[in-house]
This record gives C-alpha cells, structure tokens and sequence, in this order.
C-alpha cells in the first residue's frame, strides 16, 4: 500500500550514534518530527542519546523507556496535570505556568525539572535575555519545582546562527541565576544548528532532531559527512502517466490552493501523477533527480517517463519528513538494515 514512508532504523541507529560520540555531553534526542514512533525512538535510544526530547506531550506518552522524557514545547497551562504525570522535565519561560505547574506537582507529590528557556535573539520561546532576572528567587521558593537548568533555542524563527557570543551570553545567564542561589546543572544551548560550534564553554547539553534524522546540521544546512542522509525515503504510487501539454489551456483563474499558476510553454511533455499531494507531503521539500510539475491536494505531477503502477521514492528534507510522518494517509514501515521488515499500522 502506497504512500509510504519507509524508515531505516540501522541507518538511524548509526546516525545517532555518530553525533552522540562527537560530544562530551548527553544528547536529547527530538523526536517530533517522526511523530515518535516507538521503533524508530528505540534506534535512537540504541543509538546513546541521554534523553527523549518532544514537542508534544502526546509523543512522549507512547514511548516506554526509562530515560528521562523532555517536553521541548512551552506547556499549555490547560495540560499541566498531564504533563506533570507524564514527563521528567519541561522547557519553560513564563512565572505563571511555573507556579501552576508546581500545584499540579504537590498533587501528585512529584519534583519537576525545569529548564528556564532565554531569548537571545531568535525571537521564538524564551526569556528576553536583557530583563530582570529577580523572579527566579520566587521560582526558588517553589516546594516542588526544581531549577535544574537554562536553555536557549536558534535558528526557529529569526534564523540566527549560534555563536562564541552566545555561548558567552548563557555563561552570564547562569553565573546570574547561580548568584541568586539557583543550582544550574544543565545549560541545554541549541539544536542542530549548534553543532558548527567549536568551544561548548558551560553549554552541557543539545537537543538534537534533523541532524540525526537527516544527516544535516541546519545553521549552514550541510551535510555531515558519514552519516545517512536516506533513513526516511518516501515511496508514492503513478495512478496516471502519459503525454500532455506544458501548458494549461483555457482561460486562467486559480489553483485548487487559490493561487494564480503560472506555466511556461515547453511543448508536449512526459508526465506522471502520483497519489499523493498536499494534504500529506510538503512537496517543497522532496529530494528527487526528476522535476516536479506541482500537486493538489491529493495528486502529485512529475516530469517524466513513466508507467501507471511505478513506484517513485524520495529523500526528504524537514518539512517532507514532518508532513509525511504526520499524515494518517502515509503508512510507515520500518526496516532494520534490511533484514527484516515491519509495518507499522499507520
Ligand atoms: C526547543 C527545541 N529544541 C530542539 C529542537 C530540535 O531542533 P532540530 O531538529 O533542528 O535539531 C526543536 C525542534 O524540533 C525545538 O523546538
């Protein structure tokens, strides 16, 4: 059954494995971007990460494992009694969600692990670095929360690229907060846009996601080199092929997306549709020899000679991966180095 999306876990394991040698530090392993399929977490898990880092809450609920489950998210102050049962630390920035987490934390007679995330600059999740640290002596005073740690994230949303300065921004962050009292055990400093860097300095962890996944580091978007780039591959199905014109012929409006499509005139050209299309695949981020043409939001045109019943398959890039992995209409195979074969009810 087509699509799919068929995933590697020796290539995977071997991924994981070489980043986490590169480092003196444990590595959270991000798990959100193949919906955490218990499988392919356990690669993972094989592959030595320290712990399973996600951004959902209903991710971490499916894996069983007795290493420490981060949630990366900011909670949702309506799901703190869940998150508070189900999770060992938390990325936070805001006083109020702390202090409710903690009454949801005396309810159940837990101590929470927090990491207080900053903003250095990338505009996403985060203290603003330059404010008025004074409330953390009230997170201090707090029965059931413990402060185990800071963090930051780059390059989400501004796009800025790690460097010494913010290294050296979260040194005074921590040296800050330990004044105050706080007993700062982990300085979580990044993603897969960290990994360029040289010195480390008091950075003590990384949460890392498509570097792994995809055998990419995302501050330059390169490749690192002896890892697998194709331990997630895409295989869609042509439900139509043959030849038609370049372009459409009538009057133009819009596409089924309402946009107004444009087309150059190359003549007859051969063509495949493949059943699949935007409702599960971010078709901009498909690695594929041949050309897409377009898609709706279930077909998919190529380029192409091809016959009705070909399989196509595609490397992914991160927008594919997520959209695949969360699509319902995608099933998910996973292979161990070839050997043996499982399907997953997608
Ligand atoms: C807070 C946080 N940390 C780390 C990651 C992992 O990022 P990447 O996949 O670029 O390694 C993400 C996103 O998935 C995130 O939201």
């Amino acid at each position: 059954m087509y699509p799919k999306l068929i995933i590697d876990l020796k290539k995977l394991e071997h991924n994981t494995r070489l980043i986490v040698s590169k480092y003196d530090f444990p590595i959270m392993g991000v798990t959100k971007a193949f919906c955490a399929i218990p499988e392919v977490v356990e690669a993972m898990i094989k592959g030595g990460i320290g712990y399973i880092a996600d951004s959902r809450v209903e991710n971490l609920m499916k894996i069983k494992t007795t290493l420490p489950k981060v949630l990366l998210r900011l909670p949702m102050i309506s799901q703190l009694d869940l998150v508070v049962s189900e999770v060992d630390m938390v990325l936070v920035s805001e006083l109020e969600t702390i202090v409710k987490m903690n009454d949801s934390a005396v309810k159940i007679n837990k101590v929470m692990k927090i990491i207080l995330m900053f903003d250095l600059g990338d505009l996403r999740e985060g203290i603003w670095y330059k404010n008025d640290k004074s409330f953390v002596k009230d997170i201090l005073k707090l029965t059931n929360i413990d402060l185990f740690g800071i963090g930051a994230n780059l390059t989400c949303f501004g796009g800025i690229i790690p460097t010494d300065k913010h290294t050296e921004m979260l040194k005074n962050i921590k040296d800050e907060l330990t004044s105050m009292g706080a007993d700062i055990r982990m300085v979580s400093g990044g993603n897969s846009s960290s990994l360029h860097l040289k010195n480390f300095g008091v950075i003590n962890n990384l949460r890392v996601g498509e570097a792994i996944l995809l055998a990419r580091e995302t501050a330059f978007a390169k490749s690192i080199v002896e890892m697998y780039d194709d331990c997630f591959v895409l295989e869609a199905e042509v439900v139509e092929a043959g030849i038609k014109p370049s372009l459409p012929i009538g009057d133009v409006g819009v596409d089924a997306f309402g946009n107004v499509p444009s087309f150059i005139d190359r003549g007859p050209i051969e063509r495949a549709i493949l059943a699949i299309g935007k409702q599960d695949l971010h078709i901009d981020s498909i690695v594929f020899d041949g050309k897409v043409l377009g898609a709706s939001s279930d077909h998919l045109m190529i380029e192409g000679k091809y016959k009705v019943g070909d399989i196509v398959r595609f490397k992914l890039g991160y927008g594919g991966l997520l959209s695949t992995a969360t699509s319902p209409y995608v099933k998910k195979e996973v292979r161990g180095w070839l050997t043996f074969i499982q399907k997953l009810d997608a």
